[in-house]
């Protein structure tokens, strides 16, 4: 069985396992009918009952977040940004019509539920990711065009290492400017479907070019890969796709393009063609963003049947001057001068 396993608190720390793939002991859950949300609940991590008319299982009425929590020297957990991961999470839920889960009763709940496996949180560099998940449960198989009034929200949480299965080896992106990542309303929305959309691309990406991600280019147009957001970087330069209804606005994007201001690169936000990345890698970076990458090098890109070295293949050091300095305040080892730390 594929899925994953648990870790009780008492196991030995398990050996840096793909990220994703272990769960720590506890869940949190509450659910919505008629109109009102019931208490917390801290369980153990187990099976959920669910009908199997459940509207989530026919018409993907679904959306979750991404969060990490890190363990300080001193001891402290902190979760990073964790208000705009829970204000993005209420956006996902609007643009799906599930009910909106309170922004204060979604922290509460998912304080309860880091607090609740507190000795399983790996010390750096390792983390705790925390997976809050929003879905429809009213069965009815006859509601595909009418939204649930019943749901259910779960937080999962995760201890992690790397995403990327080699650590800080530079990725190699497909360019696939045919497919489209997310149907077109559905861009800004961390929901299930769009990631069933990008997974036969980037399987066939990986089977044919050894690809680890693909970057999605509808129209020619650079947005973003299957799970993290896409800069171009160089001394002093970041260079993305300005924000939009397309592509998922990270947080993590977001927080590297704040501290690339703060050490004095210009940021430019903007649509940008295949040609013109393809033209600035020639002496440029590129980088994926996100919660699970953090701030991971590109080292090929693939295009029409044609491979282009990144930065001589190797991760550029202007993307890990900019990884370090991000690493090191959601480790608690450079100051947070923008507040974005708040302990569990
Ligand atoms: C499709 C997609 N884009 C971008 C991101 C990066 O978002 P964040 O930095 O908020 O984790 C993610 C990861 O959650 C993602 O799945």
């Amino acid at each position: 069985m594929n899925a994953p396993t648990t870790a009780a608190a008492s196991d030995p720390v398990v050996s840096r396992p793909p990220f994703g793939s272990v769960l720590t002991s506890k869940m949190g859950s509450m659910s919505y009918q008629n109109g009102v949300w019931s208490a917390p609940e801290i369980t153990a991590v187990g099976p959920i009952a669910l009908s199997p008319a459940a509207h989530v299982l026919h018409y993907a009425s679904t959306c979750f977040e991404g969060v990490k929590a890190y363990r300080f020297k001193d001891g402290s957990l902190n979760t990073f940004r964790l208000d705009r991961h829970i204000a993005r999470m209420q956006q996902s839920a609007r643009y799906l019509i599930l009910p909106e889960p309170d922004p204060s009763m979604l922290k509460s709940l998912i304080h309860q539920a880091v607090d609740a496996v507190r000795s399983e949180v790996p010390d750096a560099p390792g983390a705790l990711y925390i997976r809050p998940l929003l879905m429809g449960t009213q069965p009815n198989i006859g509601a595909a065009a009418s939204p649930s009034n019943e749901a259910q929200l779960w937080v999962m949480t995760s201890p992690v290492w790397d995403y990327f299965a080699g650590g800080m080896k530079p990725l190699r992106i497909f360019v696939d400017d045919q497919n489209s990542r997310t149907a077109s309303n559905l861009g800004m929305v961390k929901t299930g479907g769009n990631y069933a959309a990008a997974l036969k691309p980037t399987l066939d990406a990986r089977r044919d070019h050894k690809a680890d991600q693909v970057l999605f280019c509808a129209g020619g147009f650079v947005q973003e890969t299957g799970a993290a957001n896409f800069l171009l970087i160089r001394e002093g330069h970041i260079l993305t796709r300005n924000l939009d209804a397309s592509f998922l606005h990270g947080v993590t994007r977001d927080s590297v393009l704040t501290l690339a201001r703060d050490l004095g690169f210009k940021v430019e936000e903007r649509t940008f063609h295949v040609a013109e990345m393809l033209e600035w890698v020639k002496t440029g970076e590129a980088a994926l963003s996100g919660t699970a990458a953090v701030l991971a090098g590109v080292g090929t890109l693939i295009h029409a049947g044609r491979e282009y070295p990144v930065n001589n293949g190797e991760v550029g050091p202007q993307t890990q001057r900019l990884r370090s300095a991000l690493v090191a305040i959601q480790q608690g080892e450079s100051p947070d001068a923008h507040g974005w730390l708040k302990p569990v």
